[in-house]
């Protein structure tokens, strides 16, 4: 079974990719998480979670989100982490999940794939990178597939200790500092959907007025402003469209490829009753 959260279409694009080559099934936890269901998940084929990586190591609320899900069946978990070049000490985490589970922790792989955040000094990727990484990341997703079919470990980034020492205290204190929520807002554009309320695993959005607020819960996961079918959402003075990355924008570079891409989660786009 592979579990997997996803806030703009990476992560997405590899656990269905995972699923497909592996003949199993995947399961996206968005609105789990949303509603803090834990109901058990079970399977007789080995977990594999696959997450982005924010801040050097998996989202803080899928990995509390993971802890106290059930996992029946399988003994066994890898983890893929998605991520924009440095996944840094996700694979140490991965394996303290593991452990707190009670599971055979069996590697944690890094996909490559393009940068989805560009708030701050991060700069756009040329059409050029994105192809490139869409392409080394189907195939490595193939090998990954492979090994995992064949029971074998997946190796996993060495983190040093000095990575842990930095990231372990810096992240919260950066989180609070930076990731903010204020700069958000919608246009005039909005058609007052409520697909971004829906895409946000932290219900830090609602509806008021025809218009979506946002309140202080935000861990800048970027799928509210890269999933707006409207493109109404605007962050600052971050410039328009340099925020608004999806995957689904760059899919056609993998057209020749067999891949199943984004069917999406009907409940999704379902409307929460409160607006
Ligand atoms: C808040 C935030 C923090 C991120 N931090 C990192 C990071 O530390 N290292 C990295 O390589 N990529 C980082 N990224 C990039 C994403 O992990 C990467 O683009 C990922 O593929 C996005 O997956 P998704 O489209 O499934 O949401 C960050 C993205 C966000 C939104
Ligand atoms: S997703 Fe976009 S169009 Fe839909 S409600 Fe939110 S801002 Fe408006
Ligand atoms: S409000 Fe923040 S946490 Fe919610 S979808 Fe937008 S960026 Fe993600």
């Amino acid at each position: 079974m592979v579990l997997y959260f996803s806030a703009t279409g990476n992560t997405e694009f590899l656990a269905k990719e995972l699923a497909k080559r592996l003949g199993d099934s995947s399961l996206n936890l968005i609105n789990r998480i949303k509603e803090q269901d834990f109901s058990p998940v079970a399977s007789d084929k080995p977990f594999v979670i696959c997450a982005p990586v924010y801040i050097c190591e998996m989202p803080r609320f899928l990995s509390a989100y993971l802890k106290k899900l059930p996992l029946t069946g399988s003994d066994k978990v890898y983890f893929i982490m998605s991520s924009a070049g440095y996944s840094g000490i996700s694979s140490y985490l991965a394996k303290k999940l593991a452990k707190k589970k009670g599971l055979r922790y069996m590697g944690c792989s890094e996909v490559v794939m393009p940068r989805n955040y560009f708030i701050g000094h991060y700069p756009m990727q040329s059409g050029e990178e994105i192809k490139e990484r869409l392409l080394n990341a189907y195939e490595q997703i193939g090998s990954i597939a492979d090994n995992i079919a064949k029971g074998k470990m997946l190796s996993s980034r060495h983190v040093y200790m000095f990575e842990k020492a930095i990231t372990l205290p810096f992240n919260p204190v950066w989180s609070k500092l930076k990731l903010k929520a204020k700069d958000f807002a919608a246009t005039d554009k909005c058609v007052t959907c409520g697909k971004c309320v829906q895409v946000c695993p932290l219900n830090n959005i609602s509806i008021k007025d025809g218009r979506p607020v946002w309140s202080d819960n935000c861990t800048h996961c970027m799928a509210c402003i890269g999933n707006c079918p409207a493109e109404a959402i605007n962050y600052g003075n971050a410039g328009a469209s340099k925020a608004k990355y999806n995957f689904k924008k760059y899919k056609h570079f993998l057209n020749d490829k067999n891949t199943d891409i984004h069917t999406p989660d009907p409940k999704i786009y379902k409307r929460r009753k409160n607006g």
